[in-house]
């Protein structure tokens, strides 16, 4: 089979290396994702706005422009990230929202088809929205808002492609300044000076690392393991858990108290509806054999690594 071959070439480092074309590479888990894998395989890396010298500007949703970008590169895998991802947005831009999400999967979805390659889908826990206490890969998906809709309709879309791998992160961390998500808002706050934090505590779900994911999709690829997937570091929380751990790990736990609030306190700033469980099991991989490891060893390593970012010091 073709990948195999290309696979393999990308592990052992030698010509003819795999070529990889990526949309929405310039988000959190874009940059984390480009930093790997261009170590092994030749990127073609766009996004909606090329802000760094190795992007491209592609819009996901421009299927002439992504087309012209593959028949120059003749990628052996395509890869979309590319989303619309802030929920009250979702809300506001409907349109938009499918245009982006769903719009831009089924771009994706003809040209892996024309192409005969694989297509890795980003798609989002968000996608189970029940009452459901956590969420296995095979229960059914019931979507509520329209981000979530959106991107389970680009799920629907990429499983056309024989070879997709529809991956299901989980609430998102990585990238230091390429974050836009919630440790990155805890970030701000502790910088700006905060010593009491007020922390969602009834709604969980699943941490995930961008790093990990990385690393999951690579593995899954290896395998040649198509096919829809939980991707998630192991154990829940809630956004109160994530937060206190987080401020532990600063060493900030004597300076700053992380109040438990309920989500009323912050509905006017995040008004879509959030399910109470955005909690999922990895069952499909884990019976695979693939480890995930719990989420605050990743997030301890996450501070570690970013050590320089998640610094005080010029405030001082
Ligand atoms: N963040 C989370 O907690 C989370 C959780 C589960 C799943 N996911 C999924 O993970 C994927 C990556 O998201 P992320 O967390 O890395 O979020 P992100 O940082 O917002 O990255 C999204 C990327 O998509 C790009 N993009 C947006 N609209 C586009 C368009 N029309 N055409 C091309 N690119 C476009 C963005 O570019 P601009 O910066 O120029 O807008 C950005 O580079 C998404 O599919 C998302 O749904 C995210």
């Amino acid at each position: 089979m073709i990948l195999k071959v290309c696979i393999r070439l990308m592990n052992s480092g030698s010509e003819g290396k795999m070529r990889i074309y990526v949309l929405g590479c310039g988000g959190m888990l874009g940059v984390s994702l480009y930093k790997y894998f261009s170590q092994k395989a030749d990127i073609l890396a766009t996004s909606r706005i090329a802000k760094e010298t190795w992007l491209r500007s592609r819009d996901v949703r421009d299927y002439q422009g992504m087309l012209h970008d593959v028949m120059e590169f003749k990628p052996d895998i395509l890869m979309n990230l590319a989303a619309y991802v802030d929920r009250e947005g979702c809300e506001k831009y409907v349109q938009e929202a499918i245009d982006i999400n769903t719009g831009g999967s089924a771009n994706c979805t003809m040209l892996a088809l024309n192409l005969k390659i694989p297509y890795v889908y980003i798609s989002s826990a968000v996608v189970f929205d029940d009452n459901k206490d956590t969420h296995t890969d095979e229960d059914v998906p019931t979507p509520r808002g329209v981000y979530a809709r959106t991107k389970y309709w680009g799920e629907l879309l990429a499983q056309a492609v024989p070879e997709h791998l529809v991956i299901r992160p989980g609430w998102q961390v990585g990238s230091g300044s390429n974050d836009r998500m919630f440790i990155q808002k805890i970030w701000g706050q502790i910088k700006s000076g905060a010593t009491v934090l007020n922390v969602v505590a009834d709604k969980k779900g699943s941490p995930s690392f961008v790093k990990d994911t990385v690393l999951g999709i690579e593995w899954l690829l290896n395998k040649e393991a198509f096919g829809v997937y939980n991707m998630v570091c192991k154990g829940e929380a809630t956004r109160y858990d994530m937060a206190v751990e987080f401020v532990r790990c600063l060493g900030l736990q004597d300076k700053i108290e992380v109040r438990k609030v309920d989500s009323t306190f912050w509905s006017h700033e995040y008004s879509a509806a959030r399910a109470p469980s955005e909690s999922v099991l990895t069952t499909k991989l884990d019976a695979l054999g693939y480890v995930s490891r719990p989420w605050q060893e990743a997030l301890a390593e996450y501070v570690s690594e970013y050590s320089d970012y998640f610094s005080l010091q010029e405030n001082k």
